[in-house]
């Protein structure tokens, strides 16, 4: 199963990312936790030792150059377009509490000519882990999707889009709805976090009429608190872990079972 989570800044991704990478770990399954946001903070959120210690993809220089034919952003005769990548996930992926996890870093935007060989390589490897490995993989994006094309739209099984109350989450959510309808991804849910109140939750299903919703995550400030502390945001609140289950058995009903455990 391939979850790609996607959403405005501060809306919940990682927590959402977090929380369904463990619980699928915990139930068995072989899971790859990707944090495609530059602002990564995922390994964090998974309680990862020294998360900041794990270096991304694009910022392994060596690795790019060997793979792509480019050193430091470069074109070269040489550069090539379909770098092996299918070794990667076994050298650089970081193992903790029974899950796997693997930092993207930043792919560059397009439109200038650039064919830096870190965008090619990341897109190369994540078209590799969503296409061809049989294991479950949560994209943990920024507020775009700028990892995903029209080659690995298919793969994604479902892109939650996460929305909290408020305007502005609402209209990107529509965005990124319509970016991703535009490369052929079809399987889009809403998920609702911080939500406070029966009217919140009816702010946002009246906001985005037609829209699958996969539950409504609601806000506990016992996040905010173990977030300001060093204390186990995933442990902090059963509400949450409750609403997050719910969604978690909502995703695996709906998926035949071929998933690699
Ligand atoms: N349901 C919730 N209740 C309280 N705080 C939350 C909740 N969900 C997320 N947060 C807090 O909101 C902030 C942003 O969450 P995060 O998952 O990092 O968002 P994103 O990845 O979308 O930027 C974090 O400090 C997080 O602890
Ligand atoms: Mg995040």
């Amino acid at each position: 199963m391939k979850i790609a989570i996607s959403g405005k800044g501060g809306v919940g991704k990682t927590l959402l990312a977090a929380y369904l990478s463990s619980m699928f770990a915990r139930d068995g399954y072989s899971v790859l936790a990707i944090d495609a946001d530059p602002d990564a903070n995922l390994a964090a959120t998974l309680g990862f030792p020294n998360p900041e210690s794990i270096v991304p993809i694009s910022d392994m220089k060596d690795l790019v150059e060997e793979r792509t034919g480019t050193g430091g952003g470069k074109p070269t005769p040489y550069f090539k377009l379909n770098p092996k990548v299918d070794d990667i996930p076994e050298k650089y992926a970081v193992k903790y509490n029974g899950l796997r996890l693997m930092r993207m870093g930043r792919v560059k935007q397009g439109g200038s000519g650039c064919y830096c060989g870190e965008n090619t390589l990341v897109r190369s490897l994540l078209a590799h882990l969503l296409l061809a490995s049989n294991e479950v993989i949560i994209l943990d994006t920024a507020a775009g999707i700028e990892h995903l094309s029209r080659g690995t739209a298919k793969a994604v099984d479902k892109l939650i889009i996460v929305v909290e109350p408020g305007r502005r989450s609402i209209e990107t959510a529509r965005e990124i709805s319509k970016l991703a309808q535009d490369i052929g991804i079809t399987n889009i849910a809403i998920a609702g976090n911080k939500v406070r109140s029966e009217a919140e939750k009816e702010y946002i299903t009246s906001h985005l009429t037609g829209y699958e919703f996969l539950g409504f995550i609601p806000f506990d400030q016992a996040i905010v608190d173990a977030d300001l502390g060093s204390s186990s945001v995933l442990d902090a609140s059963p509400k949450v872990a409750g609403e997050v289950k719910h969604i978690y058995q909502t995703l695996l009903a709906a998926q035949p079972g071929d998933i690699s455990k």
